[in-house]
């Protein structure tokens, strides 16, 4: 019987026309440039010959509601936010930034696909993501719909293009309900869109899947899977994979020659020797460069970044990444990039990773939904862990349109697709399947966990599985928490002992943590702890002792971390300031429209906390830092408590020369103690503030003076890089600060500034972190907000971009940057 099998299958071989293995002629694009935008509805504007003369040219990513303007009315809801624990229906406003991102826009633009011919190329359309319910029409049909505005998807368009050579017309239709989000979402094409060509037999989208099922200091066993598209099944295919290291060199390679029987992709097993292993301190990547050859001809040629590194969660023992325990110091991530919106910008997404690096963060969660491949890419090449989430909702609703309309058809596909995309990433290590989803207190609410998880653990056996759950009475009793993988508690940490002792994993993760709220350079008097702390000017205090009913300050999680080996450390809501949310000023509070929860503002400036968070995480670098400022005219002779956040375990504070005493971080006290040093009965006077820190053998080993600034005189422009690059992407900050005649901030000043950018480059936004400003982001001009803000600037071409602030009273700044 054997015999006459293997004859059909030479002779099915010989029958394929020859065009299916046409050459590799594989090419990707991004559409980035041409596309004409419309708000609103436009009957036939899926038409190929639709006229769009009228419409704004626009380039993507782009974000359509950022332009504003803020408006109370954007966005304005009579609800009851239930994952705040509320009851009764208020009035909300700014819960998702007051922007105008809802309803219809269309966006169109030609393409050519050079040399094309439908038998022997595949041409597709890649959506990084698509702010939403993405109707896409080519040449006047429509090719395909993709609801969930955060994932990657695509559609095969081979067969809507022109066989001729002829342009192509793409239009996108695009619409946001209302009440779809819990925060500023963004709007429209807000990632990129790339056309890819690829030869008929070709290895599709994340059609590749490298893993490391054996990782030592002596060698790496590195597994590749490869899928081939369109080739019969017994044809026989040679694969040779060369692994290079990040610098270019091979390190080994494989050729052989196998068949795809029943869907199996192809397989190889190769050896790494010393491999160097990924980490976020030493992020090393690899490259497979995998050519596919039928019959001697070459076909396609494909590469994967992937790394090199071993993820444990070992029960009661914690995680472990290449056999070291290590906790979590994570911190959430919306998408949104301030001034800038949702529109994804690399270099922008870079500045805010360099920016938690600094702190000492080694994690990222990308609260709650897939993330622009530009962060997992620059996570991986960084070095930051991510947990890749997915959902905020599943099949019971948060938001009355939010994603559960479209849970039951699209879960599975949209998990796929991200599980697909980011597995051969080393930094990706968990995958979350939701975030607090209301049917985690279902009695079936598990049999939905489980589901997803299942899909997860089929895409990709090799990662576990988390969620981020705040129903912890729920999630404990009705078998919820025990089917995930990885235990996620949001908060709540009195329950965190509890879920360690009952559930089966024996670890746990504050997959949510803090929810503290500051306002940059904002302090409040009285200084106490509270939840829910209103005060009359919309902002919450910097001192950073205030936070929400659900929610803790930093130290809980601190000691949590550092007390138990079962905790698997956390993930900070927020590292930045994001739109939407604008928590404890949510109920009838206009203007407030931005959240507060961040470490550091929407302008991308440090709060104080940013200090505190790494004092702790990153204990081998010094940090000494003073709050609050020390221009507190009318407060002479009042309580005016001084907090120094340091990685030194003691202190003396002098105010003009005056010891206040010496403090030592103490474990005996109040969870605040053993983290900071506080001296609370400080009387103010202006002057100077001068805190000597000693290190844990008593000696003095650091000094840092504060003083008491004088009257505004200049404008100081502090460029974040002094060149930057003219690759279309990358964009200069600069931070721009009123200060006095010695160059001292000016702590109090809240001057309008305006700008002007000219030579090599142009303005592009300007952001100053006050969480209640309606000022829009592309205008060149700003209030400072407590004497600072940040520019943003767009390179254009090669050479110096001359950059100029001026504001009454002050003396010009002026800064030029090198754009090369
Ligand atoms: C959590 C939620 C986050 C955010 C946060 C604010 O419950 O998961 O998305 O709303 O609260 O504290």
């Amino acid at each position: 019987m054997r015999f006459p099998l293997a004859i059909s299958c030479l002779l099915l071989v010989a029958c394929i026309p020859s065009f299916i293995f046409a050459q590799n002629t594989r090419k990707s694009w991004p559409l980035e440039e041409g596309w004409k935008f419309s708000k609103g509805e436009q009957e036939g504007a899926f038409k190929k010959d639709f006229d769009d003369g009228a419409w704004e040219a626009v380039s993507v990513p782009h974000d359509w509601a950022i332009y504003g303007p803020f408006d109370e009315n954007n966005d304005l809801q009579i609800v009851a936010v239930s994952q705040n624990g509320e009851k009764v229906a208020t009035k909300k406003t700014g819960r998702t930034g007051g922007l105008p991102y809802m309803g219809v826009g269309w966006y169109r633009r030609t393409f050519e696909v050079p040399d094309f011919d439908p038998e022997i190329k595949r041409v597709k359309l890649v959506f990084d993501g698509a702010m939403s319910e993405a109707q896409v029409y080519v040449n006047g049909e429509k090719v395909g719909f993709w609801p969930y505005g955060y994932n990657s998807f695509y559609f095969d368009v081979t067969d809507y293009l022109n066989t001729d050579g002829a342009e192509n017309q793409l239009a996108v239709r695009l619409e946001n309900k209302e009440q779809s989000s819990r925060w500023y979402p963004g709007a429209g094409l807000y990632r990129n869109v790339h056309l890819q060509v690829t030869p008929k037999t070709h290895v599709p989208i994340w059609g590749t899947f490298v893993t490391t099922p054996h990782v030592s200091g002596e060698y790496a066993s590195v597994n590749v899977k490869t899928e081939v598209k369109n080739v019969p099944e017994g044809t026989d295919i040679t694969i040779k994979t060369i692994i290079t290291d990040a610098a270019g060199k091979e390190v080994t390679q494989k050729e052989n020659t196998q068949k795809l029987n029943h869907g199996r992709p192809l397989e190889q097993f190769l050896t790494v020797n010393d491999p160097l292993l990924w980490s976020p301190e030493t992020p090393q990547l690899y490259f497979a460069k995998s050519t596919i050859s039928i019959d001697g001809k070459e076909i396609d040629e494909f590469t994967t970044r992937f790394g090199i590194r071993k993820i444990e969660f070992i029960a009661d023992k914690g995680f472990f990444l290449n056999g070291k325990q290590r906790k979590f110091q994570g911190v959430n991530l919306h998408h949104d990039l301030g001034p800038l919106g949702a529109a994804v910008n690399r270099s922008a997404i870079k500045r805010q990773l360099r920016l938690m690096k600094d702190m000492g963060a080694d994690a990222i969660r990308t609260s709650h939904n897939m993330p622009a491949p530009e962060l997992v890419a620059l996570c991986d090449e960084m070095g930051l862990m991510v947990m890749v989430e997915s959902f905020d909702e599943w099949d019971v609703a948060k938001c009355k349109n939010g994603y559960h309309r479209f849970f039951e058809e699209w879960a599975e596909k949209d998990l796929v697709n991200m599980v697909r995309h980011y597995r051969n990433n080393p930094s990706v290590v968990m995958w979350s399947i939701g975030n607090e989803v209301p049917t985690q207190c279902s009695a079936d609410g598990y049999k939905v966990a489980k589901f997803l998880q299942d899909i997860c653990h089929r895409e990709d056996p090799t990662r576990l599985v988390t969620a981020g759950m705040d129903r912890i009475s729920c999630v404990l009793d009705n078998g919820f928490a025990a089917m995930i993988d990885v235990t996620g508690f949001n908060y709540r940490t009195h329950r965190y002992q509890e879920g360690y002792e009952k559930l089966p994993h024996s670890l746990v993760l504050g997959s949510e943590t803090g929810s503290t709220v500051s306002s940059r350079g904002v302090y409040h008097f009285p200084v106490e702890k509270g939840a829910q702390v209103i005060h009359d000017d919309q902002q919450s205090s910097a001192y950073g002792l205030e936070y929400c009913s659900w929610s803790n300050l930093p130290e809980d999680d601190f000691a949590l971390a550092e007390d138990y080996d079962w905790t698997l450390g956390q993930f900070v809501w927020t590292g930045f300031d994001y739109l939407g949310e604008p928590t404890p000023y949510d109920t009838d509070a206009w203007p407030n429209h931005s959240s507060m929860f961040g470490i550091v503002d929407l302008a991308g400036i440090p709060k104080d906390r940013y200090y505190l968070y790494k004092s702790v995480w990153k204990p081998e670098e010094e940090t000494l830092h003073i709050l609050p400022h020390w221009n507190w005219e009318g407060r002479e002779g009042k309580k005016t408590p001084v907090f120094v956040y340091t990685n030194y375990p003691s202190a003396e504070l002098f105010i003009n020369g005056k010891s206040q005493g010496k403090k030592t971080k103490t474990k005996e006290g109040s969870l605040q103690e053993r983290y900071r040093l506080m001296w609370m009965d400080v009387a103010y006077l202006p002057g100077e503030v001068k805190v000597i820190a000693y290190d844990d053998k008593g000696h003095r080993a650091a000094e840092k003076v504060l003083s008491t600034a004088g009257k505004a005189h200049h404008i100081k422009l502090v460029p974040e890089k002094e060149k930057v690059s003219v690759d279309g992407q990358e964009l200069a900050f600069v931070r721009v600060q009123v200060v006095d005649k010695e160059g001292r901030v000016c702590p109090t000043d809240q001057r309008s500034l305006s700008f002007t950018v000219e030579g090599a480059g142009s303005f592009k936004a300007v952001a100053n972190g006050d969480p209640t400003s309606v000022e829009l982001f592309h205008k060149p001009s700003m209030k400072v907000f407590n004497g600072q803000l940040t520019l943003i600037v767009s390179p254009e071409n090669a050479g110096k971009i001359h950059v100029k602030a001026t504001g009454k009273g002050l003396r010009k700044g002026e800064e030029t940057i090198e754009a090369y």
